[in-house]
């Protein structure tokens, strides 16, 4: 039987100002799936963690993706997909899309790798349309293709791989959970021009500070006018957090995904661990449990380990 096993990292949607257009891979927290090859139709999928999640092929995020690959090539194999999460489902860290991305990575080193990158973030985005309801590839396509990435455009799919900077990630996930569906449905559908401009700023400005290594340029550029003023409430001692980051020396950091998981990046290894321990202290002291992973930006995301 034919058999791939594979890595899928957490990554950082929106990297602040771009909503559902930027996206950083990072090392930790990772899931793990094992994808088989089938002599038979069906798509069989089990889960090795404790989440809940539903296992009914088309109901299960990966289950689609899988469903998709085999409609689009009128295949008459199935697959059976064994998924470990370790990314917890409504933490802001990308966990759907790792599941959509690792089917569709994996499916594709079954068949001879036969698709190309953009092609295997079409096929995942459905998983991410039944997780949250839309097809958006900020948190797919860094996983798919690594490093930071620039979703030109979803519809149809244009990626822009950017350089990866060489900064340190601290991500706090405090254990609230935030469902992207809701996150996404209270934000405003209008916004004023002159926000829109200067969120136009901030992403231009971020782009051009990756891809010129510029640090001080990429720290002044996270900064969202538009989503964080909003999703911010749903997230416990969101502003203590980013006022004590920006003391202790980080570039910049805000929301991850649709939190409540926050993120915030550093120069310095020391100074990513100082915030490290300060987002422990402070949920610690409000009493919410909360998981800090400090990771450099993953420079090649999904990892099959076993071919
Ligand atoms: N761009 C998406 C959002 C990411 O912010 O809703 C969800 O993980």
């Amino acid at each position: 039987m034919k058999k791939v096993k594979l890595q899928a990292p957490a990554t950082v949607a929106n990297l602040v100002c771009g909503f559902d257009i930027l996206g950083m891979a990072i090392h930790e927290p990772y899931d793990e799936m094992e994808i088989r090859l089938l002599e038979t139709p069906e798509i069989i999928i089990r889960h090795l963690d404790d989440f809940g999640l539903p296992e009914e092929p088309s109901k299960n995020v990966a289950g689609v993706v899988l469903l998709k690959i085999q409609e689009h090539l009128h295949l008459k194999n199935g697959f059976e997909a064994i998924i470990n999460k370790k990314i917890k489902p409504g933490s802001g860290l990308g966990s759907s899309a790792a599941s959509a991305a690792g089917a569709a990575v994996g499916a594709n080193a079954l068949l001879g790798n036969i698709f190309s990158r953009e092609e295997l973030v079409y096929f995942a985005m459905f998983g991410e349309e039944l997780a949250s309801g839309v097809k958006h590839a900020d948190n797919i396509a860094p996983c798919i293709f690594g490093g930071i990435t620039l979703v030109k455009s979803s519809h149809p799919v244009d990626i822009i791989p950017l350089n990866a900077p060489d900064l340190f990630v601290t991500a706090v996930h405090p254990q609230v959970e935030v469902k992207t569906s809701d996150a996404r449905q209270i934000l405003k559908k209008n916004i004023l021009l002159k926000d829109a401009i200067e969120q136009w700023g901030n992403i231009a400005g971020l782009v051009a500070g990756i891809q010129k290594n510029d640090v001080g340029l990429i720290g002044r550029s996270l900064n969202d006018v538009i989503v964080e003023p909003i999703r911010s409430i749903l997230i416990p001692k969101f502003n203590e957090i980013k006022e004590k980051s920006l003391k202790l020396g980080a570039l910049g950091g805000g929301i991850s995904g649709s939190g409540p998981s926050i993120f915030m990046l550093s120069e310095k290894e020391e100074t990513s661990q100082k915030i490290e321990e300060m987002m422990k202290s402070v949920y610690d002291e409000i009493v919410i449990e909360s998981f800090v992973y400090v990771s450099k930006i993953n420079p090649t995301g999904i990892k099959i380990i076993e071919n």
